[in-house]
C-alpha cells in the first residue's frame, strides 16, 4: 500500500467566508482573502488498501467512531470517484498547535488530506485542481493550499471557485498574534453557524456583498504594502460576520466575555500608536494583525494587560508532501 504523508498549515481569513451559494459543492456567496500561519498545520497520512470497506480514520492518536469520520468518508468517496479506485483508506492525522484551545482547523485538515489522499490514490492534481478538491471538504481548506496571502474567488461552478496567492508588497512582513482564550460554552460549528445566517440573518447580505467588494479592495491594499488599510478591512470583515451572527434566528455568537476584554486592550494598544488589528472566528479566540516591525511591541502592550497564552505567527508555507512510503 502506497502512504503518502501531507502536511498543510492552517489559514486565517483577512475577509471572510461565511456563507454558501451551492452547500453540495461548497461554493462561497463571496470571495474572501487569507493569511496562511506557520504555527498551526496537520499532518495527514493516507493509504487505500486492495479491498472496499469502512475508512479509518484516527486523529491525534484516536480512532474515530462512524460518526466522526462520516465527512472523511465522504471526502475520499470523492477522491476514489476523481481515481476511479475502490478500497478502503486508512487515515491518520496530528493537528500541531501549540495549545488545543480552538486552533485545530478545518481549513489545515482538509487541505492536507486532499493532498495525501490524492496522491495515494494515484492522482496528480495541479495546484487549482488541489484547491478545488479541498473545498468540497471545507471552504476554508480551499485556501490552505497556498502559502502567505490568498485569494479564494468564489466562482459560480465547481471549474471556477479556487484560491491562488496574491502578491503582499515585499516592504510588508505581516504577523498575527492569536490570543488564546478557552471556549466555555460549545461553539456552534462554522458549517450550522453560516447556513443559520445566511437563511434568517437581514445583515447576511449586506454582509456578503461588502466582502465580495472588501476581497478585491484586499488584494490592492496587499499588494500596496498600506497595513492600515489591510487591518481596517480585516476589522470590518470579521466584525460583520459577528454582526450578522447577532442578527440570525435564534442570534448567536462566537463572542465569550474574555473575547471582548482582549478586543478592547487590542483597541487600546492601537490607540497608543501601533498598528494592530483583530479578526476573530468562529470561536471566542482573538487574532491580532500586526507586521514584523511592530510585533514586539504590540505583543509587550497585550502582555501589559492580558494574562492569556500568546503565539505570534508568521506567514506559512504552501500545503506540501513529508513522505511518500
Ligand atoms: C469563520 O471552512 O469551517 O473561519 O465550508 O462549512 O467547512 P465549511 O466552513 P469552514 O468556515 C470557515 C469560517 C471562518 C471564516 C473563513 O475562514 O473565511
Amino acid at each position: 500500500m502506497l502512504k503518502v504523508t501531507a502536511r498543510a498549515h492552517t489559514n486565517i481569513a483577512l475577509i471572510k467566508y461565511w456563507g454558501k451559494a451551492d452547500q453540495q459543492l461548497i461554493l462561497p456567496a463571496n470571495s474572501s482573502v487569507s493569511l496562511t500561519l506557520d504555527r498551526f498545520y496537520a499532518d495527514t497520512t493516507v493509504g487505500f488498501t486492495d479491498q472496499p470497506g469502512p475508512d479509518r480514520f484516527v486523529l491525534d492518536g484516536r480512532l474515530q467512531d462512524a460518526a466522526a469520520t462520516h465527512r472523511v468518508h465522504a471526502f475520499l468517496d470523492l477522491v476514489r470517484q476523481q481515481a476511479h479506485i475502490h478500497g478502503a483508506a486508512r487515515v491518520s492525522s496530528t493537528n500541531h498547535v501549540p495549545n488545543a484551545a480552538g486552533l485545530a482547523s478545518s481549513s489545515s485538515a482538509f487541505a492536507a488530506l486532499a493532498l495525501a489522499a490524492s496522491r495515494a490514490a494515484g492522482l496528480s492534481l495541479d495546484p487549482t485542481a488541489l484547491s478545488r478538491l479541498a473545498r468540497r471538504g471545507s471552504g476554508s481548506a480551499t485556501r490552505s493550499i497556498f502559502g502567505g496571502t490568498v485569494i479564494w474567488h468564489r466562482g459560480t461552478d465547481d471549474a471556477s471557485s479556487f484560491a491562488e496567492p496574491v502578491t503582499t508588497a515585499p516592504n510588508l512582513d505581516l504577523r498575527m498574534v492569536a490570543i488564546l482564550i478557552d471556549a466555555q460554552q460549545k461553539d456552534v460549528s462554522s458549517r450550522n453557524g453560516m447556513a443559520r445566517t445566511v437563511a434568517t440573518s437581514p445583515y447576511f447580505p449586506v454582509f456578503t456583498a461588502t466582502a465580495e467588494r472588501d476581497s478585491q479592495a484586499m488584494v490592492a491594499a496587499l499588494a500596496a504594502g498600506d497595513l492600515e488599510q489591510i487591518g481596517e478591512l480585516t476589522e470590518r470583515s470579521a466584525l460583520m460576520m459577528h454582526g450578522a451572527t447577532l442578527a440570525a434566528q435564534p442570534p448567536f455568537t462566537y463572542f465569550a466575555p474574555a473575547t471582548l476584554a482582549a478586543w478592547a486592550v487590542v483597541r487600546a494598544v492601537r490607540a497608543g500608536g501601533l498598528p494592530a488589528y483583530v479578526t476573530m472566528d468562529a470561536g471566542p479566540n482573538v487574532k491580532v494583525l500586526t507586521d514584523a516591525t511592530h510585533v514586539d511591541a504590540v505583543v509587550a502592550g497585550l502582555r501589559a494587560q492580558l494574562d492569556n497564552e500568546l503565539v505570534v505567527c508568521a506567514p506559512g508555507p504552501a500545503a506540501r508532501i513529508l513522505t511518500t512510503t
